[in-house]
């Protein structure tokens, strides 16, 4: 059976009555399974919100998983205004790593990087791992990548799903401990299975797509 991973990544939105209300409106959907896809529905929401999800999913008993978008490159202790992977762990199973934004924005590089996936690995965090492109260093341990080309985030052009495809099959060959390449830029739900049908392609990061829980259980159905 195909595994495939759904990771919304809500940045930095929402309040706490913003999501609940996300909760409640994504609880009134039922998922159909299928025989031929075991689907992984990851939501990561602002640190602020993990508790709220991590409830809320159990309260509702929703088949959602939630990740965080970042941790920190320390361990527990001086680091001030920092959240560390066991921290993180107490409310998440998966952690973003690597996002081009905090590579951009916070100025987060390779070496850093590659101590955040020690310590989520240590702390039972999986790791989804972005690059940018196919020549881009991955951290021993990582299982799943994010290949997410700058070009293609909030744009609305997606890359195409054959050189995605390409992307994954290269990444995976690269790196044996590579298991899963998803994809991120400009998905949504008219254009998800064109990426998820590929053999290559384990799932999508949907970053806009997953703020309106409409919007994104009809991503989730169709991926
Ligand atoms: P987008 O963002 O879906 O809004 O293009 C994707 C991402 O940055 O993970």
């Amino acid at each position: 059976m195909k595994k495939i991973f759904i990771v919304g990544n809500w940045k930095s939105n929402k309040t706490t009555s913003e999501a609940k209300i996300w909760l409640e409106e994504i609880a009134k959907y039922t998922f159909t399974s299928s025989p031929e896809k075991e689907k992984y529905s990851i939501i990561c929401p602002s640190f602020t919100l993990l508790p709220l999800l991590a409830d809320g999913i159990n309260t509702h008993k929703l088949s959602l998983i939630v990740g965080a978008q970042n941790i920190s490159p320390f361990g527990m202790g001086a680091y001030t205004g920092e959240v560390n992977a066991v921290q993180a762990k107490e409310f998440a199973s998966y952690v973003l790593i690597g996002h081009s934004e905090r590579r951009r924005d916070f100025k987060e590089t390779d070496e850093m990087l590659t101590k955040k996936v020690e310590l989520a690995l240590h702390a039972g965090l999986t790791p989804v791992y972005c690059i940018q492109n196919k020549d881009a260093y991955v951290p021993e341990g990582v299982t799943i990548v994010g290949y997410e080309p700058i070009w293609a985030i909030g744009t609305g052009k997606p890359e195409t799903p054959e050189n995605a495809n390409e992307i994954a099959r290269f990444v995976k060959r690269k790196y044996s401990y590579v298991q899963y390449v998803l994809y991120g830029g400009s998905v949504t739900p008219e254009n998800v299975a064109s990426f998820t049908s590929l053999p290559d392609i384990n799932g999508v990061i949907p970053g806009g797509a997953s703020l309106d829980p409409h919007i994104f259980s009809q991503l989730i159905e169709h991926a």
